[in-house]
């Protein structure tokens, strides 16, 4: 297994389906992505899309009807190459990278911090299991982390319980939580979602700066195109458990390519705009994950659909470098001017 040296996760054709009474959801289904070492990329699309879904995949937390296929390779700190996805699901192997090198963030705090310990306690336990730590020394470092969270009074406040903390607060406490197993890798799954706008960008701008200060690789997951616009350097937009488009963040904000990521973008409230001033949405309702159309997932949506769209997946079309398009509109085009310069 060989991965490109500048990376420290390669994800390849990645594909997740659930076993259901019904049927099969098609969650995940064929997903592609490069995560390149201390930096931070983006994924973003609507509710249901699968970016939950993959991102746990490649902690193998996927609940036992789910079956996996494709290739998530990652880079161990020893420098060897690793197949995650060929991992059992509880195996030495994926235990000592699941929440250590590869941590998790998520919506919901509660989901990583245990209602009956202090806060002191749960970081602590971090520390001292994964770092060797005593038990004072394991205090100490969590009030220092607890003050680089930016909570106040922390010496004080580490002896409380999560329920003793705000929202925001709590969103801290967890990314401090994190930051304690020294993780590598992490990923971040709508982190601010539950938040207020104003608190939204205060925990944004604090994983910013954690993540530049700890060189960490960052996945930041978001229904909202506008969160990661300063955020992520490479972002991968996602529709029906597939990418329909990736490239730089800057570039694909000004010229988006592919219309459902054209569609995303005209539907950001603008700043600037008047209280109530209409934001367009993208028509139609996203296809049920139990049947997968044939052909480009966003083909039923699409204003610029062709006859070809309901028929055949598009392959991917390099539009400049490193941003990638999978559309027919683009695969017509390259044709015309390969003909044109023939
Ligand atoms: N445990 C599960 N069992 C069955 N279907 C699931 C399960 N978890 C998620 N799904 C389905 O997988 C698809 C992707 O879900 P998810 O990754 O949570 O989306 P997102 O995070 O983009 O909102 C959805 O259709 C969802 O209903
Ligand atoms: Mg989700």
């Amino acid at each position: 297994m060989s991965m490109n040296p500048k990376n420290i996760l390669e994800v390849r054709d990645l594909v997740v389906k659930f076993k259901m009474d019904e049927g099969t959801v098609h969650a995940v289904n064929g997903v592609s992505y490069d995560v390149p070492e201390g930096k931070s990329i983006g994924i973003v699309g609507e509710s249901g899309c699968g970016k939950t879904v993959s991102s746990y995949a490649l902690n193998r937390l996927l609940p036992r009807n789910a079956s996996l296929s494709g290739q998530i390779l990652f880079r161990e700190r020893n420098g060897q190459v690793i197949d995650i996805a060929k991992l059992k699901p509880e195996s030495k192997e994926i235990r000592s990278i699941r929440g250590k090198d590869i941590a998790m963030i998520f919506q919901e705090p509660m989901t990583s911090l245990s209602p009956v310990h202090t806060i002191c306690n749960q970081i602590s336990e971090a520390l001292i299991l994964f770092q060797g730590m005593t038990k004072k020394q394991a205090r100490n470092r969590t009030v220092e982390l607890l003050k680089l969270v930016g909570i106040p009074q922390a010496e004080r406040r580490v002896d409380e319980y999560p329920f003793q903390f705000s929202g925001g607060m709590r969103q801290r406490a967890m990314i401090a939580m994190a930051l304690a197993r020294n993780p590598r890798v992490l990923i971040a799954d709508e982190p601010t979602t539950a938040l207020d706008v104003t608190l939204q960008a205060q925990v944004l701008s604090l994983i910013q700066d954690l993540q530049n200060e700890f060189n960490l690789s960052m996945i930041l997951i978001t229904h909202d195109l506008g969160v990661v616009a300063h955020m992520v350097e490479t972002v991968n937009i996602m529709y029906l458990g597939r990418i329909v488009e990736s490239g730089p963040t800057l570039q694909v904000f000004e010229e988006p390519q592919h219309p459902y990521t054209q569609g995303l973008l005209q539907s950001i409230p603008k700043l600037t705009g008047r209280l109530g001033e209409r934001v367009t949405s993208i028509p139609g309702s996203v296809p049920s994950a139990y049947d997968l159309p044939e052909g480009c997932p966003f083909a039923a949506r699409c204003p610029h659909r062709m006859e070809i769209c309901s028929i055949e997946m598009p392959k991917p079309v390099q539009i400049g470098e490193d941003h990638t398009v999978h559309c027919h509109l683009f695969i017509g085009r390259e044709a015309a001017e390969d003909a044109a310069n023939a």
